[in-house]
Parts: structure tokens; sequence; C-alpha cells
């Protein structure tokens, strides 16, 4: 059999993939159930046209927050249509709306899909909102998640704010999430008692929190049999440590699960540990993607020279001696000469010291002296990744 061949015969160990997938909502959440009905009683109100309390959710990464507040959009919808009450919602992730105009431009084009808003000025939308939502006097709820990152957030929530002065009928309420707790002390004082009429807070999930919640998706995502339990309690452990993270549990889990079926074998701890690895690797080259230019050519030319071997390695005669030592000296000149065919002006030795110091902050190189034997007392350079990825990250930068 050749490889396509085999690639078409071959039976995979997933039922259905996508449930450990970053997109797929689950359609129940476990250990949620108490901030499930926390929200529903918030709003419960709405559904009879009276204005519901601003609600702000905030926890760390992967607690569920966007889970959540999605899951409750969904249920709000099904007793709006089946009650015919006045409310609605949009939801809008301010990553991508990051300003008061983007979200107002959003509400805008979403209650009146047929037309077109761009270029109008925020006083014109604002307008139009209130129009829309005195005709019908409904209780719109905006959610907000991911609020930390609008640039003019307390312009926003001000102008949020004043519309339900100006509204007759109807009411603009507000659910803002964020992952970053700092943010609220940045807030006007003004913003904070508008946002923060009900505060929740999301606690990270425990190990045995996650293992269950990993199994529920398990049991979808994988044919009977082609997982080990112990796999996933490996990767609910990790994802613990990680903070209570259940994204990452899910990430790892959905990586264990494709190195094993390319293997064609049920998904073991070995797979949750090769996965972690390679979840990590990524998080590593993300990282790189954000240094400053350079740093990222100093990292680039040890890179480099760690995969044609050094001077150390020729010295000693070692040059596939897997651990690749390379001279502070080397180093530089080969960040100059990098700086030179990048077309960037190379910088002087002492900011070169410098680099090497926060790269090894970083945790991507680590440096050690060489002691008196080889050439007097140099520094040494090793790099903690594979220079083939690390180079490939630098190079994209570039381009
Ligand atoms: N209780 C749960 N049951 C099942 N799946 C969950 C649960 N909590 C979170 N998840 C899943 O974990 C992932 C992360 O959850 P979610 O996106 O809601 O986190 P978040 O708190 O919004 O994180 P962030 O602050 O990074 O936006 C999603 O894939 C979600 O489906
Ligand atoms: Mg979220």
């Amino acid at each position: 059999m050749d490889i396509f061949e085999r690639e078409m015969t071959r039976e995979s160990i997933f039922r259905d993939r996508n449930v450990l997938s970053p997109h797929y909502v689950p359609e129940h959440l476990p250990y949620r159930d108490k901030e499930i009905e926390r929200i529903m009683k918030i709003l419960a109100p709405a559904l009879r046209g009276k204005k519901p309390n601003n609600i702000f959710i905030y926890g760390k990464t992967g607690t569920g927050k966007t889970a959540t507040v999605k899951h409750v959009m969904d249920k709000l919808t099904q007793a709006k249509e089946k009650y015919n009450a006045p409310v609605d919602h949009i939801y809008i992730n301010c990553r991508t709306h990051n300003r008061k105009y983007q979200v107002l431009l959003k509400i805008a084009e979403t209650i009146y899909p047929d037309e077109n808003f761009m270029g109008f000025a925020s006083t014109h939308l604002y307008d139009k909102i209130l129009e829309y939502i005195d005709g019908r006097g409904v209780i719109y709820v905006v959610v907000l998640d991911e609020v930390d990152q609008v640039k003019d957030i307390d312009d926003l929530l001000y102008m949020l704010t004043r519309a339900n002065d100006h509204l007759q009928k109807g009411h603009i309420g507000i659910i803002g999430i964020s992952n970053n707790v700092t943010f609220m002390d940045k807030l006007d004082p003004r913003s904070k008692s508008t946002l923060m009429q009900e505060e929740m807070v999301f606690a990270p999930y425990n190990a045995i929190q996650l293992k269950a919640i990993l199994s529920e998706r398990a049991e979808i995502a994988f044919k009977p049999g082609m997982y080990e339990e112990s796999a996933l309690e490996l990767a609910a452990a990790y994802a613990a440590q990680e903070s209570g993270d259940a994204r990452y549990a899910l990430k790892l889990l959905l990586r264990a699960g494709d190195i094993a079926d390319e293997q064609g074998v049920p998904v073991t701890d070995e797979h949750v540990r090769q996965a972690r690895t390679a979840v990590e690797e990524d998080i590593v080259l993300d990282l790189i993607s954000t240094l400053p230019e350079h740093p990222a050519i100093v990292l680039y030319s040890i890179a480099e020279l760690t995969m044609e071997g050094g001077k150390y390695a020729k010295l000693t005669g070692m040059p596939d001696s897997g651990d690749k030592v390379l001279f502070s000296g080397e180093v530089y000149e080969r960040y100059e000469q990098v700086c030179k065919k990048w077309n960037r002006k190379p910088r002087s030795a002492r900011w070169y010291r410098e680099y090497l110091k926060e790269l090894e902050m970083l945790g991507l190189i680590t440096l050690t002296l060489s002691g008196k034997g080889i050439r007097g007392n140099t520094q040494l350079i090793r790099l903690a990744f594979t220079p083939q990825k690390v180079m490939a990250a630098i190079k994209k930068k570039f381009e």
C-alpha cells in the first residue's frame, strides 16, 4: 500500500475531532451551574421589559467565562422566541472591536443588516441605535468580551450609560468580561460603578474538574476504547498546574489525539507528554514573534551557528556532540553579518550583552562561563530549542 492509499483506508481514532477544537461550544458546562444560574437570575427581569443590572465577570484564562455567557445568551434567545419577550442581545469580542467606534459600528450593522454605515460619525451610529431600541422598547444586552482590550473604554461606557438616560422606552444592559484583573484599577470610577453593578469571579478549575470536563469531551470525540483514562488525568494535571485552564487541557488532548491518530493507536500518557512539549514549543514560537528586532537577530545568529556547529564543536572535534555550545565572540560576529544582510545597523557589544541577558531571562538560551581552559574566561551560549524552528519563526518577522 502506498501512502495515499493508507491515508484513505486507515481508520481514525476520532469519531468527531471537532469536539476538541477551540470553536466547539459544549452543550453542557460542568461546574458552572451556579454561575449560569446567577447570570440568568440577573437577566430574568429583562424578559418582562425591566432593566437588568450590568454585570462584570472576571477570572483567569480558560475558566469558562466566554462559554458560560454564550450559553446563557442561547437560553435568552430561546426564552425570547418562546414568549415573544422584548429582549435582544449582541456578542462582541473586543479584541477585534477595540474602539468605541467599532463597537457602535458593529451594533448598528447588526440591527440594520441592510444598511452600510462605513464612514459615518459615531454620533450618527449612536442615534440610529437609540432609534432602534426606543422604537421597539427592547432590553438590549451588549456582551463586551475581553472588554479590557477597548482603548477608549471610559468613553464607550459613558456613551452607553448616557444612552439609557435618553431612552424613553427600552434599555441597554452591559455584560463585561475580562481575564485581566488589574484592568478595573485603570477604569474611571464612574465607569467602574456602571459596569460593576454585579460582579462575578470565575475560579480556576482543579485537576478533578478538568478531568471531568475532558471526559465529557473525549467520550464524544474519540471512538470507544481509543483513549486511556490515565491520559486524561495527566492532561488535567498539567492544565491544573497551568492555572486551571480548560482551554490548555483541551489543547493538550487534541494534540495528543492527533499524535496517537497518526500512529493508529489509543491515546496514552506518553502522547500527552509529547503533546505538552509540542504545545510549549508553540508558546515559545509565539514569544519569539514578539521579540524586539535586535534581540531577535541575536537569537537568529545563535540558531544559525548552532545548525552549522560553532568553533567550540570544531575545537573539540565533536561537530555533532548534541550539546551545541557557542562562543560569545563568534555569535557577535555572526550578528553583525546578519544585520548587514537584513539592512539593520548592528548595535554595540555592550548592547549585545544586554540582549543575551534578556534572551536568557526569557528561557530561550542558557549562558555559562567557559572556565580557564578554553580561550580564557569567555561566555558560552547554548540555544534552548531546535534551531530550525527558531530560525523559521524569526525569518517570518523580517519578511
Ligand atoms: N465547565 C466547562 N465545561 C466544558 N468545557 C469548558 C468548561 N469551561 C471551559 N470549557 C472549555 O474550555 C475552553 C475555554 O473556555 P472559555 O473560552 O470560556 O474561557 P475564558 O474564561 O473565556 O478564557 P479567556 O479569558 O482566555 O477568554 C473552551 O473551549 C470551553 O468550551
Ligand atoms: Mg473568553
